[in-house]
């Protein structure tokens, strides 16, 4: 699916992989609702895409992932308006956050507002070495409205989430990596970093990380552990589980298919 979307280009390689960039560089790649509505778009035809194996989402430029969501746009929003943006910006992040297959943010730059909530929405986040995350909204008399009150306290706790929410402040890449808020720096590209973790994920049996990505999000629900007692189930009864036991007993790598 190497479709194109006005604000988003979406390439597909011959591994599977989806490199999704956001494209606004003139904004620091900010989300107005034209990105957001092309994002809704893109994240439909990919989880449609039988052949999309894994998922990187980043920003054009050097400069910024997502400086944040579009504050012009921001400015003309009103009780109601602005409730109804909040749910759609919240659901299309789900959507991403509940994908069968893996996401991972490659955080090239600035992730502020809107950008730090699409990148914690992801399923893995690796930072550049000038990465620059935050969640500035109180400077504009808002909080965070695309899920990041709720994504942020889980990744770094209570305390965490509630200091960087209340000052707005921006972290860099390490204190990110410390907070808990990126899995890792990248030592060179992040790109590259992105797509060799990815690769390494795809080389695994892909129900599993299917599973593994379903039993995950039931963390911390009332049912989270009956949930992966039923994944972990359902995975005993598949091939991939026969072929992935058997390889290991007969000493060679696993050709997993899937089912
Ligand atoms: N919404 C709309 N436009 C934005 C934007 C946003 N969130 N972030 C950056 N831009 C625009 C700027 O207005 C500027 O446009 P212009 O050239 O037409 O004036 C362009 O992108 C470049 O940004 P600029 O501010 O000149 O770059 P900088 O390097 O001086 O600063 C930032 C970079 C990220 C520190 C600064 O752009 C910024 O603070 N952005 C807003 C961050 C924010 O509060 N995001 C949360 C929103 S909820």
């Amino acid at each position: 699916m190497n479709q194109s979307y006005d604000t988003l280009l979406a390439k597909v390689d011959e591994a599977g992989i989806c490199t999704l960039t956001i494209n606004r560089p003139d904004k620091l790649n900010a989300l107005n609702q034209k990105v957001l509505n092309d994002l809704q778009n893109a994240v439909q035809d990919i989880a449609e895409h039988e052949e999309v194996d894994g998922l990187i989402i980043t920003g054009t430029g050097d400069k910024a992932f997502v400086a944040g969501a579009d504050i012009k746009e921001l400015s003309e929003l009103d009780t109601e308006t602005g409730r109804e943006v909040s749910e759609k910006g919240q659901s299309i992040f789900q959507h991403i956050e509940e994908l069968d297959i893996p996401v991972i943010a490659a955080v090239n730059g600035y992730a502020l507002g809107g950008g730090c909530e699409l990148a914690m929405a992801c399923h893995i986040r690796i930072a550049s070495k000038n990465a620059v995350m935050g969640l500035p909204e109180v400077s504009l008399g808002l909080i965070p409205g695309y899920g990041g009150t709720q994504r942020l306290t889980a990744l770094v706790g209570r305390a965490k989430a509630l200091e960087l929410i209340m000052t707005g402040r921006f972290v860099k890449a390490d204190e990110a990596l410390q907070a808990g808020l990126v899995n890792k720096i990248a030592e060179d590209s992040v790109m590259d970093e992105a797509y060799e973790m990815m690769s390494s994920i795809l080389k695994q049996g892909p129900l599993a990380i299917r599973n593994a990505i379903r039993a995950v999000e039931a963390a911390g629900s009332k049912n989270g552990y009956n949930e992966e007692a039923s994944l972990f189930g359902d995975l005993c009864g598949s091939d991939d589980f026969k072929e992935g036991t058997t390889a290991f007993l007969e000493k060679r790598k696993p050709d997993f298919s899937g089912k």
